[in-house]
């Protein structure tokens, strides 16, 4: 069960961690494992790891504006209406809960009412969606919903579009769900300490025109917990054992795999299929066009990533997802493990193949923006890591453009531009870059353009020493963060804003207010 070392959370090469352990040791433990893990006894002499509440980094400024100054459309009134034909309503209460995800593993987590995931939310394509967060934890708390393209004042990220809901408090989140698809919702306060811990759950946004059958239509969301002894253990949805879903022959299954950990980057998360041929049908909530079938294809999915795949029931057997270890080669374990239908996880996995690639899959389709459009701007951002100082930690730090967060500066845009970013890692790491309030398109990995589906994301995984275009059109002024998606490289450096030139916040992050988006 136990799949990591101690240390994996560091997650860089080796030479980089013994040089960041030693100054984890010099700085007597205020580095990079968050949330001070412990365990105390439960019942029947079970271990029970215990979570401490989140803290700002020493070197948090008093306080910082992450707006225009000046501009003359304030955060606060880029806001959905109070009422609509097709309204949705839900209560997310943030609260501690135990949970127990296997025998013998037993875990504090902070939770959407009492479970993690939360409750997965389904709406339909064009619904007003109204979420109350109540907050009955000890420490301010955030929704973003992550992927869809709320207006500004509803993405949840403290210090840039609200203040942390404190402590008792509650906070009202409004806005449609024009696209359809598979997102998921997570704290925007700590988010790495938060996330992490529990607080994220599901949302379904099923079309207004089905665009593929399904009798079955399940949701799993991968996740690292904290074991004792901070190891890290990969849980499906509330289990590191195996789940079960009923599915009889010849029915067809959609299932939505969202990876809401933050995923060592040195190596992908790789799931895949067994028992049946499947098809990616869509990526990041979006549809591909033409998927081809797959054979036991690994999909690597990156932090904050969603995979949607398709298929059907064989006359007499079971089909099972699996995830691949992290360590090198990998290899597929027999738990977690999803089964469909009835049986078990074959014991003999297969051994892994070349893995699925977005760049080359489906068919190609008319795009939305290509990599002929015109760009209004073209901003490079390169990516890296080096031993640093991070908001008064010394540690490993994650730099976009050889900076870390605040001073990693931002991207100015007007609406209606059509903005390219050039993402160039030149790091030994993945990093899975994700842009709020947007979608956008994949123009071209290593200057080389699509051959398949046009691909639209969220969140892009960027392979070590592997560049990636992408472009947006900048069509939902706000403040927005573009950042990497595992929590930890955010933690530690990897964020920047994306801020629209005519707009202010009143939030600041900071000491002052207690706002602290990663
Ligand atoms: Cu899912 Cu800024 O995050
Ligand atoms: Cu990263």
């Amino acid at each position: 069960m136990r799949r990591a070392p101690a240390y994996r959370r560091l997650q860089a090469p080796a030479f980089y961690m013994v040089v960041t352990l030693a100054f984890l040791l010099i700085s007597a433990g205020c580095g990079n494992l968050p949330g001070g893990q412990q365990t105390t006894t439960g019942g029947a002499g079970t271990n029970v790891n215990v979570l401490s509440a989140p803290q700002a980094p020493p070197g948090l400024p008093a306080s910082l504006n992450m707006g225009m100054a000046g501009g003359s459309t304030s955060v606060d009134s880029l806001k959905a209406p109070q009422h609509a034909a097709h309204m949705k309503r839900f209560t997310l209460v943030a609260q501690p809960a135990r949970l127990t995800l296997g025998p013998g593993f037993i875990t504090d987590a902070w939770t959407f009412n009492g479970t993690s995931p939360g409750p997965t939310l389904h709406v339909e394509q064009g619904d007003l969606v109204v979420v109350t967060l109540i907050n009955h934890l000890s420490f301010g708390v955030t929704i973003h919903w992550h992927g869809i393209n709320v207006p500004n004042s509803a993405d949840g990220v403290a210090g840039a579009t609200q203040n942390a809901v404190k402590p008792g408090q509650s906070y009202v989140y409004r806005f449609f769900t024009n696209d359809p698809g598979t997102y998921w919702y997570h704290s925007h306060q700590f988010s790495e300490a938060e996330t992490d811990g529990g607080l994220y759950g599901m949302i379904i946004v099923d079309p207004a025109k089905t665009t593929f059958h399904a009798d079955v239509d399940y949701s799993v969301a991968l996740h690292e917990w904290n074991s004792n002894n901070n190891q890290l253990v990969l849980a499906l949805n509330t289990t590191v054992g195996t789940l079960n879903e009923a599915a009889q022959p010849g029915q067809w299954v959609r299932l939505r795999i969202v990876n809401t950990s933050s995923t060592a980057s040195s190596v992908p998360q790789l799931v895949t299929l067994v028992g049946a041929p499947f098809k990616v049908i869509a990526l990041d909530g979006h549809d591909l066009n033409g998927p081809q079938w797959l054979n036991e294809t690994p999909l690597p999915i990156g932090s904050a990533q969603r995979y949607d795949l398709l298929f059907q029931m064989p006359s007499s057997r079971s089909v099972a997802l699996v995830t691949a270890t992290d360590s090198n080669p990998a290899q597929y374990q027999n738990i977690p493990a999803l089964v469909f239908g009835q049986g078990t996880v074959p014991t003999t996995l297969p051994a892994i193949k070349p893995w699925f690639d977005l760049t080359t899959y489906g068919r190609p389709a008319h795009a939305t923006i290509t990599p002929q459009s015109h760009f209004d701007q073209v901003d490079s951002i390169t990516l890296n890591n080096q031993v640093g100082n991070s908001l008064g930690r010394m540690g490993m730090t994650y730099t976009m453009n050889g900076k870390v967060f605040p001073d990693t500066g931002m991207i100015m845009v007007k609406e209606g531009q059509v903005v390219k970013i050039h993402f160039d890692n030149q790091s030994d790491l993945y990093h899975p870059m994700h842009l709020h309030g947007h979608f956008f398109v994949v123009l071209a990995r290593n200057d080389r353009p699509l051959t398949g589906s046009p691909v639209y994301l969220d969140t892009v995984l960027v392979p070590p020493h592997t560049r990636y275009d992408i472009a947006f059109l900048a069509n939902n002024p706000g403040v927005w963060m573009l950042h990497c998606h595992n929590l930890l490289h955010a933690n530690w450096g990897m964020d920047m804003m994306v801020m629209y030139s005519n707009v202010s916040t009143p939030y600041t992050v900071g000491k002052i207010s207690g706002n602290s988006p990663d």
